[in-house]
């Protein structure tokens, strides 16, 4: 269990993002994503797709000595992820990076320990080769959303607008399985998650 994360507020503070439109990482996926974070107390995290700084914190509160870069394409969200880290007084250890991903990925070139990739989804497939490049051996890749809403594994789900997206998902996930430099675990979980880790 995280000692340091009080669930019932976080429940809270995720009931106010979505009410407000802001998609932040659900339950079950969070808790996940805390104990792996807290079990490798890795020492750099990426972070693609801040919002408001809701897993980004909860990241920070699982392991004491990790500093985070995140970064996030619209301008008033990081603003409010500012906001969100000083509250919490973490504001220390992160970094926001007011970017789009492509830009700030193509341009990065320190290591990580731990990425978790939240940012668009039909995108992920273009961020696989700099991910690789900036992960740590050793080190893991959480990527969450990557069956979006049942559409990835089962066609009767497909909304026809959606379909690149769809597309575009299966084959960041095949690529992933088929890369013998990842281990790669595939959840059925909330919206999805693939774990990878660089060997
Ligand atoms: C699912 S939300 C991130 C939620 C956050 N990780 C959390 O759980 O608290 C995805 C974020 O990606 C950002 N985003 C979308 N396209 C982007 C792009 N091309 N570059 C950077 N950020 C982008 C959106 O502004 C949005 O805040």
């Amino acid at each position: 269990m995280i000692s340091k994360i009080d669930w019932q507020e976080f429940e809270k503070f995720s009931f106010e993002c979505r009410e407000k439109y802001i998609p932040v990482v659900r339950e079950q996926t969070a808790k996940l994503l805390c104990d792996l974070v807290q079990k490798n107390a890795p020492q750099n995290i990426l972070e693609l797709g801040t919002a408001v700084g809701y897993s980004g914190l909860l990241m920070l509160l699982s392991s004491p000595k990790s500093k985070l870069k995140t970064v996030d394409i619209n301008s008033q969200l990081c603003d409010k992820a500012k906001q969100t880290f000083l509250k919490y007084n973490v504001a220390d250890r992160a970094e926001i990076f007011c970017s789009d991903i492509l830009s700030y990925l193509e341009a990065e070139t320190q290591q990580f320990d731990f990425i978790f990739l939240d940012g668009p989804k039909g995108q992920y497939i273009k961020y696989l080769p700099y991910l690789k490049r900036l992960i740590k051996s050793g080190g893991i890749i959480f990527c969450d959303d990557v069956l979006y809403f049942g559409m990835v594994m089962d066609d009767s789900k497909v909304i026809h607008k959606k379909i690149t997206i769809v597309r575009n998902l299966r084959e960041f996930i095949s690529k992933c399985q088929q890369d013998a430099d990842f281990e790669t675990e595939l959840l059925d979980m909330e919206d999805g998650v693939l774990i990878l880790r660089k060997k």
